[in-house]
């Protein structure tokens, strides 16, 4: 059994609090309307679910992605719970985004919470999901940072399967215009700074200049 089908059972009791506030701030940074898509890549237990239908309302669109069935499992425990309606859980292989992405078509908004941090082959996923972005998308990572985490980062570390010295925001501060990245004070519970970082999808003019 892989580790985050063992860990979905307590993830919740763990975390869902620790976490409460940082979810309010990067579905502030997702900036979503009613009516939009938002892929939540990563998605876990659905613990940013019920801010994301907040946002997008009943006729928005939700796509939860992760490749744990113990994770997606509690998220549709959660999903009936709530009797939510507009959200679709998506299980792939790790690496399988591919074909997911060609299914779906284009989306408003990607959130990455705690995720990259997590997934091994981040900078694609990143890229790819970016991709998927329509002309007015917007992706937002959540995400705890430590350059040189120290010993209780590296349990935070062994606890996730993360690395917390990625620097997850760089490749989409590339990519994106009108980048955002706000900062936590470090907290050792977190093992490291909790970040926000926003980026719209880059619009290029006839010259060449990001809009
Ligand atoms: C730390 S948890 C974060 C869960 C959720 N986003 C949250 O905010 O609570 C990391 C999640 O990433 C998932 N994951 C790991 N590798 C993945 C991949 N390649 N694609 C999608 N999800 C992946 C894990 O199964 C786990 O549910």
């Amino acid at each position: 059994m892989a580790w985050y089908d063992i860990f979905a059972k307590f993830y919740d009791v763990v975390l869902e609090r620790v976490y409460r506030e940082h979810r309010i701030q990067a579905n502030t940074a997702l900036n979503l309307t009613p009516g939009q898509t938002v892929v939540d890549i990563g998605c876990g237990t659905g613990a940013s679910f019920a801010a994301l239908v907040n946002s997008v309302g009943p006729n928005g669109r939700i796509i939860g992605i992760d490749t744990s069935a113990g994770m997606l499992r509690a998220a549709k425990k959660r999903v009936q719970r709530a009797g939510w309606t507009n959200i679709e859980l998506v299980e792939i292989e790790p690496g399988g985004d591919k074909r997911v992405l060609a299914e779906i078509g284009e989306v408003d908004r990607v959130l990455c919470f705690l995720s990259l941090s997590v997934i091994k082959n981040w900078d694609e996923v990143l890229s790819d999901w970016f991709a998927l972005l329509s002309s007015e998308g917007r992706m937002v990572i959540a995400d705890v940072h430590h350059p040189r985490p120290n010993i209780y980062g590296r349990y935070v570390e062994f606890v996730s399967r993360g690395k917390l010295s990625r620097k997850s925001w760089e490749p989409l501060s590339e990519l994106s215009s009108d980048f955002s990245l706000d900062w936590q004070p470090s907290s050792w519970v977190l093992g490291g700074r909790f970040f926000v970082a926003a980026g719209n999808r880059l619009l290029v003019d006839s010259k060449g200049h990001k809009e």
